[in-house]
């Protein structure tokens, strides 16, 4: 028999079948097992559809590997997070975000010269084309760091047309290297335009981290000296958010990367995925409910709110679709917040203290133990963040700036796996069955759709009479 199938592998050892039957017990198919490093093993379904005629149904893909990584990996339940198989908490202390960056994209913690190099090639990409500059007066004032950092890294695509063809390993490096070096110029410009100051001009002489911090506060009209401290806390947040495995950003940049779109095309993707209150928007949300509840006689209301059912109000930074545990990353979080604040003598943020209180109700309450909802990396990353001094419309930008090493490795990883195909799920059709075209008068017996009633006013529109 052989083993080799549509997903590639004919070189690898005879792996194990499992066989599926059908409800009479006739065998439908045997399906080969893949061998995880660590975590679940999987199935290998990739023939199914060939061989019996038949799909798996898991929307969402709560059970469904759609890739081999070598990159990062989680264990839910025991609350582990290794990146290239280091713990995280061992690189938040002893190491920084190029090294990680790197790490994550090319496998191997770098040696002296692979990091200096690194570092400098970085350094010296960190400018933005003037011209791109243009494209953020496009934008109102007002508009959501999301929205032109989503704009701006798309735009980007217009300006490389001579390293972007993705078959090309050397263009695949360029792009990577302009993507991680520009992405903090770009958030800190899409900043200082939100407000009308001044865009600030990276300096080469700076570490990514204090660079970062540097553009966003520094101002034409004096000197800015960057705290190490916050430099450190910067460091921190970035490491710590820098890579998830297949997320829902991650999947899209891969989704997106698997019909070899450019890498600047992908990263827009993945930032808009990111965007979402469920994702990383949920670092934004949890400041914004925080000072909703205001004091701790408010948590009794949210906790009610978030276990009604007909309310679709949920408490923000709790739950994780694969942490059934504390989440590593908060615990990270709530450490390096506190060390902040002790070591800057900053003043206790009084939202701490409500976050402490709401997090000791919810994990004493039936409703979230039963379920397993723990505070996520969202629960304390915006109160580090607060006290840096970014705006709470710019937390999500922030998260889309570190997750982008981890994007540009899944994408990198993704383009160089010889057995990925463009991405193309099946689905489970439940609609009509084949029918034929109705003119509009023999429709006219039908009740109209309650959905979208006559009378409802669209953008725009006036409804005379209303
Ligand atoms: N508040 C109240 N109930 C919740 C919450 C919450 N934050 N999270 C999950 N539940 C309930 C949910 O209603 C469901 O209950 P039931 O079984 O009675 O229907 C059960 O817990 C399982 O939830 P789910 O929605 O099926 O789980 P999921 O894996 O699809 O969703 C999640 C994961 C993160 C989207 C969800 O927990 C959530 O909406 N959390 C709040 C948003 C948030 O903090 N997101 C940041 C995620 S971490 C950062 C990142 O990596 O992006």
């Amino acid at each position: 028999m052989s083993h080799s199938n549509r997903n590639g592998d004919s070189s690898s050892p005879v792996e194990p079948l499992y066989t599926l039957r059908d409800p009479s017990g006739e065998t439908v198919a045997s399906l080969p097992l893949k061998k995880a490093t660590l975590g679940p093993d999987a199935v290998d379904v990739g023939d199914l559809l060939e061989t019996a005629h038949l799909c798996t149904f898991d929307p969402s893909f709560a059970s469904t590997a759609s890739c081999r990584s070598a990159i990062t990996f989680v264990d839910g339940d025991e609350g582990v997070l290794l990146y290239r198989g280091y713990p995280i908490d061992e690189l938040v202390e002893k190491s920084d975000y190029l090294e990680v960056a790197y790490l994550l994209i090319f496998g191997e913690l770098p040696v002296p010269a692979e990091i200096d190099r690194f570092r400098d090639h970085i350094t010296h990409h960190t400018m933005l084309h003037e011209q791109v500059l243009s494209f953020f007066h496009g934008f109102r004032r007002d508009a959501h760091p999301m929205a032109i950092q989503l704009g701006v890294v798309g735009a980007l695509s217009a300006f490389y047309p001579d390293s972007i063809d993705v078959f090309d390993p050397q263009q695949r490096l360029i792009s990577i290297h302009r993507l991680i070096a520009k992405m903090p110029t770009v958030t800190a410009m899409a900043y200082k335009y939100s407000f009308g100051q001044p865009f600030v001009y990276p300096r080469n002489d700076l570490r990514y981290e204090s660079n970062f911090l540097h553009m966003m506060f520094a101002v034409p009209a004096e000197p800015y000296h960057v705290n190490p401290i916050y430099a450190k806390a910067m460091n921190a947040l970035l490491i710590v958010q820098a890579d998830h495995e297949q997320n829902a950003s991650t999947s899209t940049v891969r989704t997106v990367g698997s019909s070899r779109a450019n890498p600047f095309a992908c990263i827009s993707a993945g930032i808009s995925s990111l965007w979402g209150p469920l994702h990383g928007g949920a670092n934004e949300a949890v400041l914004t409910m925080l000072q909703q509840i205001g004091t701790k006689d408010g948590i009794p209301d949210v906790i009610r709110r978030a276990k009604d059912k007909n309310d679709p109000f949920r408490l923000m930074g709790f739950g994780h679709r694969i942490y059934k545990s504390y989440d590593p990353r908060a615990k990270v979080m709530r450490r390096i917040y506190e060390e902040l604040v002790s070591e800057a003598g900053l003043h206790d943020d009084p939202l701490l203290e409500l976050a402490k209180e709401l997090e000791h109700i919810a994990l004493e309450d039936e409703y979230f133990v039963s379920r397993k909802l723990y505070p996520n990396v969202d629960f304390y990353s915006g109160l580090i963040m607060k006290a840096l001094g970014f705006p709470v419309n710019m937390f999500t930008s922030i998260f889309a700036l570190a997750r982008t090493a981890g994007w540009l490795a899944h994408w990198k990883e993704m383009i160089e796996d010889p057995d990925q195909r463009i991405t193309r799920p099946r689905q489970l059709y439940t609609g009509p069955r084949q029918r034929h075209y109705l003119s509009v008068a023999e429709r006219a017996g039908r009740t109209p759709d309650p959905v979208f009633p006559a009378g409802t006013p669209m953008p725009g529109e006036v409804v005379v009479g209303a």
